[in-house]
């Protein structure tokens, strides 16, 4: 029977030894691997990926290979220098910055491209062991990008499909990479390529047209003698793991004993992952600049405020990270009370029922990212709303600001509209909270991700198809 590869930079699981020695096996966080999770684990399917750590001593290789093979993982090992260059460096420090326009950023560094075609050589190798006649490799995200001209030299009847969770940028963005030609050609060794919106697939193509002149007609490439395809496929959430969560005894006892601690306060949340292209210190302010200037506001409204780990040994992460809790530290100090916390900041990763209770308890999401290509955790907040009161303020440079129209919509760039915004959805009335949540829901329930994975397959099978009556 034939199955899915899927290919990604990180395994939805990840290791890390504790202080005995000892691996430990966590879920991973991001939009990839929480999406995905779910999909793998049907019939014969497998996931192949890096384990999120340097391992040297092949008796822990081995004993990290069979533990994940239980579950259908298959881990590509990199070493301490594949992961400076290629992840932190390349994948980190180059494409991440660029692709969200944050240009400035950027480091350009010939030894860490070729450390980045490197270590994507040695996920082709890896897949050369396991791809059979009849398999669809699905590959993932930015980290990946030439790896599908790598498959299709060996195999070249093969079924490919990418998916790019991060934005497209604009082709004046992505023309300042000097490995930009190199890229493209990679990422179009795939019959099929998948963006989260339309806006994406456009920048791409443009790009397509510039730097390797082949030009599309509605998506559809001429790449050499074979035909490719891109389209926009928004990623969905797993719309019932979360709505039932939000029901669940342990999520509600973990709601019971968040409430005693925070207080009776009307919460505003605010998650995600420690990144500059998340907007966090923006948001902080403009939180700042609420309480300031809405003063029946103080004592009755606090943010509560996740920050998971990422990336900290990049250095604009580890600046990021100083400069939140300086300005955590300087709102809590200006404004706090002994009665009141205007923020609670945690920086940690939470399990699926602690961040159910906190999407439940929220009356306001605050999701205002400078940019980024889809941006799950507002979908999870709109699934977790059972009794479909609360408001979210979503920027409209996430991808999913496409499909959420309900939400309220704000610049992150424009503080005074999202104090605006704030006092607005602390004020709405409950009907129509109600009216918006609704509209919302029944689109994610509808596109939901194992929607998402239908069509994809479904793009890259009619991809094949059309090659076929061309042959
Ligand atoms: N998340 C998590 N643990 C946490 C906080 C967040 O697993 O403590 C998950 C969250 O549920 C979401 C993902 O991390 O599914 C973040 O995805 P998103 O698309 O919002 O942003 P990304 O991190 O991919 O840029
Ligand atoms: C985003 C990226 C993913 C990545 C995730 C977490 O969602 O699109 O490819 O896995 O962030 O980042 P990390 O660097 O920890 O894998």
């Amino acid at each position: 029977m034939s199955k899915t590869i899927i290919v990604s930079n990180r395994l939805p699981v990840k290791i890390e030894r504790n202080q005995a020695g000892e691996f430990e096996y966590k879920t991973s966080e991001g939009g990839l691997a929480t999406g995905l999770g779910s999909v793998y684990k049907e019939g014969d399917n497998i996931w192949v990926g890096w384990p999120g750590l340097a391992v040297n001593k092949t008796e822990d290789k081995e004993e990290i290979c069979s533990r994940l093979k239980e579950s259908n993982m298959s881990p590509v090992f990199l070493t301490k220098n594949e992961i400076e260059e290629y992840y932190e460096g390349f994948s980190n420090e180059t494409l991440w910055p660029n692709f969200h326009y944050f240009n400035q950023y950027a480091v350009y560094s010939d030894v860490f491209w070729n450390t980045y075609k490197k270590v994507n050589k040695k996920f082709a190798k890896k897949l050369e062991e396991i791809i059979e006649d009849g398999d669809k490799i699905w590959i993932h995200d930015y980290q990946l990008l030439v790896l599908p001209a790598m498959i299709r030299e060996t195999h070249p009847n093969s079924s490919i499909g990418f998916f790019l969770h991060i934005p497209f940028p604009s082709y004046e963005s992505f023309r300042l990479l000097p490995w930009r030609t190199d890229l493209l050609t990679g990422m179009l060794g795939a019959d099929f390529i998948g963006f989260h919106t339309y806006d994406y697939v456009r920048h791409f193509l443009s790009s397509v047209n510039r730097l390797v002149g082949i030009t599309d007609n509605d998506g559809h490439m001429n790449v050499g003698n074979r035909l490719a395809m891109a389209d926009a496929i928004p990623m969905g959430i797993d719309y019932n793991r979360y709505a039932q969560a939000a029901a669940d005894p342990e999520t509600l006892a973990s709601e019971v004993k968040y409430r005693i601690s925070l207080g009776d306060v009307k919460l505003i949340l605010s998650i995600d992952r420690l990144d500059y292209s998340k907007g966090i210190p923006q948001r902080l302010r403009a939180f700042e600049q609420f309480i300031e200037e809405n003063e029946e506001f103080r004592e009755e409204v606090s943010l509560l405020i996740l920050v998971v780990p990422s990336r900290d040994q990049v250095p604009m992460y580890a600046n990021l990270k100083k400069e939140i809790e300086l300005l955590v530290g300087s709102i809590n100090g200006k404004f706090g009370t002994i009665n009141w916390r205007p923020i609670h900041y945690f920086y940690r990763s939470y399990p699926l029922h602690s961040l159910s209770a906190f999407y439940r308890m929220s009356h306001v999401a605050l999701v205002t990212p400078l940019r980024d290509g889809m941006n799950l955790v507002c979908k999870e907040f709109v699934a977790s709303k059972l009794d479909k009161k609360g408001v979210l303020i979503l920027s409209e440079t996430a991808g999913s600001a496409k499909e959420l129209s309900d939400a309220i919509l704000i610049n992150p760039n424009d503080t005074n509209q999202m104090v605006e915004a704030m006092k607005e959805a602390l004020k709405m009335p409950e009907e129509e909270q109600i009216a918006r949540m609704e509209t919302m829901q029944k689109s994610l329930k509808r596109y939901d991700i194992n929607a998402w994975v239908k069509l994809f397959m479904k793009g890259l099978e009619q991809v094949k198809e059309e090659q076929e009556n061309l042959r």
